[in-house]
Parts: structure tokens; sequence; C-alpha cells
């Protein structure tokens, strides 16, 4: 019998998740589809119903039910726990178990670099879902200090207090509050919307250099503003789209046990742009 996967989230309209799993079943000849299907705010019990009557073999999670998944699921891995969100579901006759890519698909194409983390400084442009699992992800390579700039500077100092309950150093500072001196952090990361419009970062770029890693999760557009400026001064870039590639890999190890086609999903999230 076909195996139905899918992403839920609200809005999913222009998700490349369906392209990505379903060019991956269609190389190793899975017997397997995976649909988009929008799940609004209030409606997540229903919809999780909805999932279960189709049997739906596994499924992504995405804005706004990272969190409120939670509480429906029957078994976490530690990664949800540490992050207290879950974005990748696996139903195992009716019991449906969580856990988070997050993390791991932030580190990915680090890794991939054989860049080291250890002991070195971050700048984390945001507070939100993303940077949170960005900190424990750097926290789980043993970071330096982390700097966390955000508009609203509430955010940053609570996304500070899980830090420190994680054991990272950070420091908590609003967006206009960063300064002009970039080069004392070996890794930039923009985990904000910025560049989603095509926006100029608000970053003073000059003084990035090309010991510095720049990091924008920001994956649609490809080349956001950030990109293009951390090009022009050599730095070390990360798109992006690495990282939802590390996160759909992952996914796609979980559910189905065995290696994912890599290039096959990289090649198909490339011409998703
Ligand atoms: N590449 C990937 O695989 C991947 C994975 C996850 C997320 N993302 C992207 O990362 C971004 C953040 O996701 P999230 O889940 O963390 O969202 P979120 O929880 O809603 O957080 C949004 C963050 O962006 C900031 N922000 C939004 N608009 C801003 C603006 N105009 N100026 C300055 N700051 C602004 C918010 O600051 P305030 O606190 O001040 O509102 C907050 O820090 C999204 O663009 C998402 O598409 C990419």
């Amino acid at each position: 019998m076909t195996k139905t996967y899918a992403v839920i989230g609200d809005s999913i309209a222009h998700s490349l998740s369906p392209h990505i799993h379903n060019a991956a079943f269609k190389e190793l000849d899975l017997d397997c589809t995976y649909i988009a299907y929008r799940i609004p705010k209030e409606e997540l019990a229903d919809g999780l119903e909805g999932l279960k009557k189709i049997k739906i073999a596994g499924f992504n999670v995405t804005i706004p039910h990272k969190i409120a998944i939670m509480k429906y699921l029957d078994k976490v891995d530690e990664d949800c726990n540490l992050i207290g969100a879950s974005n990748t579901i696996s139903n195992n006759d009716g019991k449906l178990i969580g856990y988070n890519t997050d993390m791991d698909g932030f580190l990915e194409p680090i890794k991939k670099r054989n860049l080291k983390i250890e002991g070195e400084d971050v700048l984390l442009l945001g507070a939100g879902g993303a940077a949170r699992a960005i900190v424990a992800g750097f926290a789980k390579e043993k970071v330096g200090v982390i700097t966390i700039a955000n508009r609203t500077k509430d955010k940053a100092v609570e996304l500070r207090q899980f830090a420190q309950k994680i054991g990272v150093q950070t420091n908590a500072i609003s967006l206009y509050e960063i300064g002009n001196n970039l080069s004392s952090y070996k890794f930039i990361v923009n985990a904000t919307s910025i560049g989603l419009k095509n926006e100029s970062t608000p970053l003073p770029t000059e003084t990035i250099n090309q010991n510095t890693v720049v990091y924008d999760i920001v994956y649609m557009p490809l080349n956001t503003d950030l990109i293009k400026k951390a090009k022009e001064k050599r730095a070390t870039v990360i798109y992006g789209y690495e990282m939802l590639l590390g996160q759909a890999v992952r996914a796609f190890e979980i559910w189905h046990g065995i290696k994912a086609p890599y290039d096959v999903m990289k090649r198909t999230i490339l011409g998703g742009f």
C-alpha cells in the first residue's frame, strides 16, 4: 500500500518539502507520496485526527504548530525535549513519535565544511524558534560566546535565559546595539526573516573578512543581501537552502531508515528557486 507523508502548517502553499521528498521517492522507486496539508492554528487537534484516519506514515510540522504539536505526541526524542518543539513526526500504528531536525539541519553544512565551532564566538540575529534551535546546536558543539541581537530585546533576553540553562555564555542586545566592528565574530548567523522580501541587511558588513563565516538561514531568495555582501568580503558563506536540505535528509532517514538521495534532493531544492 502506498505510504503517505505530509507537511502541516499555515501557510504552506509555497513549501518545497513535497517536491524534495517526492523526488527522493522517485529516485529510489519507493511506493510513497508526500503532500502539503494546511492546518490553521486553531484546528491542530482536528487536523491530527484526520491524519491518523488516513494512516499518515509521517509528517513535518512548520509554523505555527511546532510547539503546540508537543502535547499530542506519545514520545519525543532528546532534541525535542531540549528545544521544546518538534518538526518531524513518525506514526507508528497510531502512536506519534516526535523528532526535531532543526538543530542537526543547521549544523550539517558547518560540519560538511569542517569548520571549527568549539570556542568560537557567534553573532546571532534573531530570537525566534529557529534561533532557539541554533543556540541549542551551537551549545552541543561547545561554542564560545553567543551574542544574541534581536529587534525586540526582551525576546533576546528570554533566549539568553534558555542558553544559560543549557550552559552557553551569551549576551543579549537589540539589533541597534551591534556596533560597527564584526571582525571578532567567527560566525554571523541571520535567523530573522530579514531578507525574505529582499530587504537590506541591518548589519554593518564593512569589517566582515575572509575569516568570517556568514550563515543566512533565509532560503528564499537564495542570494540575500547579507550573502551578497559577505561574498564581496570573501567570507565563507552558508546558504539557507543548505539547512533546509539538511533537515529534509534527516527526516527522510528517520522515516525510511535508509540513506537519503542527497544530490537529487539538493537539485530539487535549487530547481525550486
Ligand atoms: N533554512 C531553513 O531551513 C529555515 C528553518 C527555519 C526557519 N527559517 C527561516 O528563518 C526565519 C525565522 O524563522 P523562525 O521560525 O525563527 O520565526 P519566528 O519564530 O517567527 O521568529 C522571527 C524572528 O525574526 C525577527 N524579525 C521578523 N521580522 C523582522 C524585521 N522586519 N526586522 C527585524 N527582525 C525581524 C523577529 O524579531 P522580533 O522578536 O522582534 O519579532 C524574530 O527574531 C524565517 O524567515 C524562516 O523562513 C529557515
